[in-house]
């Protein structure tokens, strides 16, 4: 009788619970639903409310809209492992994820999204307010209104060819761009970009640092009319037929025609005929001395083994990015592979995934230990009286996705055992900056003498040598998967969050 009873018991609570996944997951398709009729609506809307309107629906329904032109994407996977993730994100202040990028633009050939203001995500982050990520991406034969930008811009291009002129009052150079290209837009330069191929699509990652409103960069068009919305038209007329000498009427024609958008498909002789007198980029120009873009992918690889690939300039090999005190990295590891744990003796870094999927961990000694399951972590009170105590943050990266490492904290990336993972890592305060293994043949332990070893684990210092020198490879390594075939010994530390 006794069993029965906690049999229906158990059946009563497994169905609650198949109905509460069941509504979850209506209500996640519901708001799929929702923003797609709310972005209808501003199609109508027509004009300059245009921008506004879909930057509101993207506020008030989420999600990015990229999965409708992402062909990596695995919804049903996505869906199952969401409620996790979130609960993940939660406890993770410095993780973005596409819902904590904004559509700035978007039109039926591309968008243009940016990440949420630093410290509305976490007062962690409110030393980086003045940095701003972005992913671009134009559809082949695609023309984007010029516009100049109240921020110092970095485009990495992740994919396709793309022509960009840089405009001044000057100067106007034009350049071809490719796979791998780094390229400096200095704050003010009116900016000309379009994708000259006919097949492929053009995607940027993208750094900004604002230099006038902190925080707040923003676009200033002037070859516009009614959408997007050209500054002119915010001048008084009388003031306008003064400055052109030009009537009136005139004037509202040239202000008040273009209605197709921010960007959009133009001809092929169009297309030719911007990008006919552009200059190659990078160092086969001796990228020293000059504006143009350098290319990251052909200059010999910082780190390599078969666990991954990392490139990286700095403002040795690319002046452009002297003063602002930058790298850019691209990394590529390998499936299966991970990052030794490291930590930037002084650059904070920005990464962002472009290809492939795997995860990361860092420790964080900003987040309290008082409340770690289940509910979301609080950051630190300001009293710092406690002993320290440091909160393990990870996440899923997947494409369009970015976390924040901040200088000094440790912190490993690995790939996923199917795909390799790559991605673009801006720096800054590079200037003097050490990066510190802490294992892997080259770990900075080994630095230290053996008494400290002993007297800092307590253990033989024979003991502590022993475990860091068993790691043979540096920098890449192979990953849990990998290493687990060759212990027995399952790694519960690293398995116990998991996600694959
Ligand atoms: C990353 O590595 C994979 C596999 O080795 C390779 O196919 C791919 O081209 C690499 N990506 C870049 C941008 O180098």
């Amino acid at each position: 009788m006794a069993m029965m009873k906690i049999k229906s018991y158990t059946l009563i609570l497994f169905s609650l619970i198949s109905i509460f996944l069941l509504s979850a997951t209506l209500s996640l398709c519901h708001h799929d639903h929702n923003l797609r009729q709310c972005r209808e609506r501003c199609e109508q809307k027509q004009k300059y409310q245009q921008q506004r309107c879909l930057r509101d629906c993207q506020e008030k329904y989420g999600g990015t809209g990229w999965e409708s032109t992402e062909e990596e994407t695995e919804r049903s996977d996505e869906h199952n492992s969401r409620w996790e993730e979130q609960q993940q994100q939660q406890n993770n202040p410095y993780f973005f994820d596409k819902e904590s990028f904004n559509e700035w633009f978007r039109t039926q050939d591309g968008y243009f999204s940016v990440s949420q203001k630093f410290s509305e995500k976490s007062k962690l982050l409110r030393g980086f307010d003045n940095y701003r990520l972005s992913f671009f991406e134009a559809n082949p034969r695609t023309f984007v209104v010029p516009s100049h930008i109240d921020a110092e811009y970095i485009f990495y291009v992740v994919k396709g060819k793309g022509t960009i002129s840089l405009v001044n009052q000057e100067s106007r150079e034009t350049y071809n761009l490719e796979r791998g290209d780094v390229l400096r837009v200095p704050a003010g330069t009116i900016l000309n970009v379009i994708n000259r191929d006919s097949e492929q699509k053009l995607q940027f990652a993208e750094f900004a640092q604002s230099i006038s409103i902190p925080g707040r960069p923003r676009d200033y068009i002037g070859m516009g009319g009614q959408n997007p919305e050209s500054f002119f038209n915010s001048f008084s007329g009388e003031v306008l037929e003064a400055a052109f000498n030009t009537p009136r009427d005139q004037l509202k024609r040239l202000f008040g025609q273009q209605k197709k958008g921010m960007m959009f498909q133009a001809s092929e002789e169009q297309i030719k005929a911007i990008s006919k007198h552009a200059s190659e980029s990078h160092q086969k120009r001796k990228g020293k001395s000059s504006g143009g873009p350098f290319n990251l992918l052909q200059k010999s690889p910082l780190h390599s083994n078969k666990h991954g690939k990392l490139f990286q300039i700095d403002g040795n090999d690319y002046n452009q990015l002297q003063d602002l005190d930058m790298s850019v990295t691209f990394t590529n590891i390998t499936k299966g592979g991970m990052m030794a744990p490291f930590y930037n003796s002084k650059s904070s870094r920005f990464v962002m995934i472009v290809k492939g999927q795997g995860y990361f961990e860092m420790v964080c000694p900003h987040l309290s230990k008082t409340q770690q399951r289940g509910q979301r972590t609080q950051e630190q009170e300001e009293t710092e009286q406690e002993a320290v105590h440091y909160q393990r943050i990870s996440a899923q990266l997947r494409p369009k996705t970015a976390f924040i490492i901040p200088a000094g904290h440790p912190t490993t990336i690995l790939a996923s055992k199917n795909e390799n993972l790559q991605m673009v890592v801006f720096g800054i305060n590079v200037r003097d900056n050490q990066k510190n293994f802490l294992a892997g043949r080259e770990n900075v332990m080994n630095q230290m003498s053996r008494e400290a070893k002993e007297l800092g684990f307590n253990v033989q210092a024979k003991e502590v040598e022993e475990i860091f020198n068993n790691q043979k490879e540096s920098f890449f390594l192979p990953g849990p998967q990998q290493q687990q075939q060759k212990h027995d010994v399952p790694l519960n530390s690293i398995y116990d969050f998991a996600g694959f």
